[in-house]
């Protein structure tokens, strides 16, 4: 009797070990979640004026209300496994400025190119606009398109 007494008692004691163990996981998890919040920043208002060519005359202007269908990384793609929210052209990213560079290095190419890993400025336009003539000309077009609108807004 006394010996599944104490057998009693140690599986008592098991069951709080484990409920315990779990509850601290459960903890832990939610820091973790919590943490992964904290470190996405606020998403920039409207009118946002693009870091630019350097030769290029009209600003680009880009509102995250019109592409907020996405997430964040379909653009603010992982550097190092993690969402980079830096400047497209930031030091060490897409910076060069040479028109014909065709490198991911190329600011140029990481806005117009057509067929990179990641969508871009163009690529997403072209498969948005798809067969729709309007829609190409409006979204993709290199005049009088909604990008190159030198900050007047769309056109
Ligand atoms: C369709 C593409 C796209 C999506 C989706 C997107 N962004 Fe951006 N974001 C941009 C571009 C382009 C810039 C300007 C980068 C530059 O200046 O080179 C930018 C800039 C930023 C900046 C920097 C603002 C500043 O003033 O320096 C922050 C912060 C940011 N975005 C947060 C977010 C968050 C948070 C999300 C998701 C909720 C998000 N973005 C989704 C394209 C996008
Ligand atoms: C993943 C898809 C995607 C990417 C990448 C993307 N866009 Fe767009 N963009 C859209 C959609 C969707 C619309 C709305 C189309 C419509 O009006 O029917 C849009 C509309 C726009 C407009 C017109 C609306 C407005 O806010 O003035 C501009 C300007 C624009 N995009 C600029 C850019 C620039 C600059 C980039 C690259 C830095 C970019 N977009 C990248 C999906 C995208």
């Amino acid at each position: 009797m006394r010996e599944s007494g104490i057998r009693e008692v140690e599986r008592m004691e098991d069951s709080i070990m484990r409920i315990f163990t779990i509850c601290m996981l459960a903890a832990l998890s939610l820091a973790f979640a919590l943490f992964a919040l904290a470190d996405e920043p606020k998403v920039p208002p409207d009118g946002l004026k693009m870091q630019n060519m350097p030769n290029s005359k009209q600003p680009i202007i880009f509102n995250h209300s019109t592409h907020s269908k996405g997430e964040c990384i379909t653009c603010h793609h992982p550097v190092d496994g993690k969402a980079d929210f830096r400047p497209c052209g930031a030091a060490g990213c897409h910076d060069v400025f040479d028109r014909k560079d065709k490198t991911t290095k190329s600011y140029y190419n990481m806005m117009h190119g057509k067929d990179l890993a990641h969508p871009t400025c163009i690529s997403c336009h072209t498969k948005i606009a798809a067969d729709d003539a309007e829609k190409k000309k409006r979204l993709t077009a290199c005049r009088n398109a909604v990008c190159h609108t030198g900050g007047g807004g769309a056109s």
